[in-house]
């Protein structure tokens, strides 16, 4: 029997070789946004240990409060020369590659400098002690978006696919995660709005796929990544029941989207009681699109669970066993596509060693791996 990580599978027009994709990690090497040159080597090797697709680590739109910190990549102007070499690279070794298009929102490192206030839904950010601790009192010193904000908000996310899509990337995929501008939107907390945009939390998410896909046409695979959790607040949720998720989930479904990435830290924790399925089993089951599901895979059990374990943990040795408990859900159709972080980080060529059977030769994950682009 094929082993379910390793089937084909067509998204649309976008045809993988394997469910192995690449999850989206920014690694901070683009002073003033200009990607460094190790980027292309970086994604490149990754394609040679054929992985099925990469998501590349979140790029800042053209729009002036875009960008997360100084050195997260820009995905406009100058910066766009050096993501035409990276696409042609990961082609040139077989590979595939879309990329991840952001917007920080209140949660830019940007918006704490008064000279230069965050935008967000209602102005509220929530920016919790540290990361992944609840979240902390409100801040309401950010600008709480106009209509005209949010028109040019969506422009710039327009403009970011057309340029994906003239550049030959196989799709795009937007980021409304983690506590960034599309997510401030999705959570109650963050979104008090009296207006449209409050009253249907989904509707700007809606707005900028529906955007994209008008100006992509209909064949440009649109993934989007959504998470419960923020950056800032583990244990946040935009919807504690599959009613309330699927309220979310349906418009923007209905919007355009092909794909969602499913964030999630555990892959193999329950979303919702009284079901086993994880957050990426749900986002498939209420719109019926595919979904990537992911989180932990490859990583130290017990570290994970008792250990310092925040999405950058600090330790991790490689061990494989939630192999078999990812390939029996991907076999039960659960979700379609599985994502791999730190893991592949570690060891480039993660999925041709799995699928040859060399998983004990895989090189584990190490912290001191971030932002070498090794
Ligand atoms: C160094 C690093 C950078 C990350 N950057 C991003 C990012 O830019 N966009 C995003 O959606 N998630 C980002 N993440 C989250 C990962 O995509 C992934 O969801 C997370 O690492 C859990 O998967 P893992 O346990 O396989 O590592 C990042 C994670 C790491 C470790």
């Amino acid at each position: 029997m094929t082993d379910p990580l390793f089937r084909p599978i067509a998204i649309g027009t976008l045809t993988l070789p394997n469910r192995v994709v690449m999850a989206p990690m920014g690694q901070g090497q683009a002073p003033g946004g200009q990607p460094d040159p190790g980027y292309a080597g970086f994604y490149r090797r990754r394609a040679e240990g054929e992985v099925g697709l990469i998501i590349s680590g979140a790029t800042a739109i053209g729009h002036p409060t875009a960008a997360l910190d100084d050195y997260e990549p820009h995905f406009h102007g100058g910066a766009l020369d050096e993501w035409a070499r990276i696409v042609r690279e990961v082609h040139e070794a077989g590979g595939r590659i879309v990329p991840q298009l952001g917007h920080a929102g209140l949660q830019g490192i940007a918006a704490a400098a008064p000279a230069w206030p965050g935008i967000g839904p209602s102005g509220i950010w929530l920016p919790g002690a540290q990361a992944g601790m609840p979240a902390g009192p409100e801040r309401a010193d950010g600008h709480a978006m106009t209509l005209d904000d949010i028109d040019e908000v969506i422009a710039a996310f327009v403009r970011a696919a057309r340029d994906a899509q003239a550049l030959g990337f196989d799709g795009i995929e937007v980021h409304a995660a983690h506590g960034f501008l599309i997510d401030q939107f999705l959570w109650t907390r963050t979104n008090r709005r009296a207006d449209a945009y409050g009253g249907e939390r989904a509707r700007f998410a809606a707005e900028i796929v529906a955007a994209c896909r008008a100006a992509t046409g209909p064949d440009f695979p649109i993934l989007m990544r959504l998470s419960q959790f923020k950056m800032t607040d583990y244990d946040a949720t935009l919807a504690d029941d599959p009613a309330g998720l699927e309220a979310l989930l349906a418009p923007i479904a209905d919007a355009g989207v092909d794909l969602f990435d499913c964030s999630q830290r555990r892959f193999w924790r329950a979303e919702f009681a009284g079901s086993p399925l994880n957050f990426a089993g749900w986002a498939k089951k209420l719109t019926g699109r595919p979904t990537i599901g992911g989180g932990g895979i490859g990583l130290e059990k017990t570290a994970l669970e008792y250990g310092d374990d925040g999405i950058y943990a600090r330790q991790a040795e490689a061990e494989t066993s939630h192999l078999e408990e990812l390939r029996a859900r991907l076999d039960r159709g659960e979700f379609d596509l599985v994502s791999l972080g730190r893991a592949i980080l570690g060891d480039p060529a993660w999925a041709r060693k799995v699928r040859d059977g060399a998983a004990g030769t895989l090189q584990p994950y190490r912290p001191e791996l971030l932002g070498t682009l090794a």
